[in-house]
């Protein structure tokens, strides 16, 4: 039986970095591309970016610019954005009417477990985060069950909260009888932290990124900032231990991976030289995402979101007016 796989983009910036596209979105394609018989679902979680971004011009350009780039990724790749369902969250109301029946089976105890709401205790922040911050992760248990899905792929961020779905809708089914599946969570094994600039890992939050929509001038001038050792260049240098090599690592192949840390290993590379083809491999990447990037029109965006979204939407609310039945709000 095919299954139904909920996954989601959310267009908190205009851009994604490699870290994102390492950690994320390149697992998610593979599993894609080696999938011929399940259904994807692409959910565009700009309701959940709305708990951060409240400027409506910069939601839209995010949602736009989010939404080419993973479309651009799926064509690098070989796939086709045809075999995925995109749709906008926003424009189904049936999210929002089940984010609050879900409310209202759900126990403070379990939200103030939530570990977005106790990182902010911990913080003494616990007055200052939003009320759809706290919440959030009735409105994501909401995301999954109304489309019956079967996985949802997550980073290890993400599982305490496919977890409280699941819970949430088994409490759901005892009141109301069967109504909702609960959710298998899938998280790659293989997925590794790649380091930022600085060294810490890569994150929008500390700046210390390589996005994948930078410029060339951008790019050089990051990887030369990159933070290395002190070592002379004939030393030998540990490649493990190398923010550029681990960086390059991800752009090479077996053998070319093999002669680096050869090169690292007996001396007479420097950084300068190491940082060098980083940069050549990094542009050769970034530059072939970015022509098919700019060829995408927003007009052409929207008609793909479009067709995703009456596809969810009919889904979402079928299965909205059978719950709504099940609680009684149908007279
Ligand atoms: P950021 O820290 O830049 O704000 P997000 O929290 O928006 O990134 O992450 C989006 C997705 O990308 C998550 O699934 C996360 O696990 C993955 N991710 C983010 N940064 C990295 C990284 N440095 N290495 C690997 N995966 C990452
Ligand atoms: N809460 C998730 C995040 O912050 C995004 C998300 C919303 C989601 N709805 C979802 C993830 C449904 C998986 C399934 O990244």
């Amino acid at each position: 039986m095919a299954k139904r796989i909920l996954t989601w983009l959310k267009p908190t910036s205009d851009q994604i970095h490699i870290g994102n596209y390492f950690g994320a979105v390149l697992p998610l394609l593979k599993l894609i591309a080696q999938d011929s018989q399940n259904e994807w679902f692409f959910m565009i979680a700009n309701m959940h970016t709305l708990t951060t971004i409240h400027d409506g011009s910069v939601m839209k350009k995010n949602t736009l610019d989010f939404c080419r780039l993973y479309i651009t990724l799926m064509r690098y790749h070989g796939l086709s954005e045809q075999q995925v369902v995109i749709f906008n969250q926003a424009s189904i109301p049936a999210h929002a009417q089940l984010s609050w029946i879900l409310s209202c089976v759900t126990h403070m105890g379990f939200m103030e477990r939530m570990h977005v709401y106790k990182d902010a205790v911990a913080k003494g922040k616990a007055n200052e985060i939003g009320v759809g911050t706290f919440c959030y992760p009735i409105l994501m248990a909401g995301d999954i069950v109304l489309y019956d899905a079967d996985i949802v792929p997550v980073g290890q961020d993400q599982k305490q909260h496919v977890e409280f779905c699941r819970d949430i809708a088994e409490r759901f089914n005892k009141l109301y009888g069967e109504t909702f599946k609960t959710p298998e969570v899938y998280i790659d094994p293989t997925v590794a932290v790649v380091p930022g600039i600085d060294g810490r890992k890569m994150s929008k939050s500390y700046n210390n990124f390589l996005g994948l929509l930078d410029d060339e001038k951008t790019l050089r001038k990051k990887v030369k900032q990159i933070t290395t050792a002190s070592l002379p260049v004939e030393a030998s240098k540990n490649p493990d231990e190398c923010t550029v090599y681990l960086l390059t690592k991800l752009f090479t192949t077996p053998e070319e991976d093999k002669a680096l840390r050869d090169r690292y290993l007996a001396g007479g590379m420097g950084y300068g030289e190491a940082k060098e083809y980083l940069t050549e491999k990094l542009l050769a990447f970034t530059g072939d995402i970015q022509k098919i990037y700019h060829d995408l029109t927003d007009e052409e965006i929207v008609a793909i979101i479009d067709r995703g979204t009456q596809k969810a939407y009919d889904i979402a609310t079928k299965k909205i007016e059978e719950i709504n039945q099940k609680v009684g709000f149908v007279l």
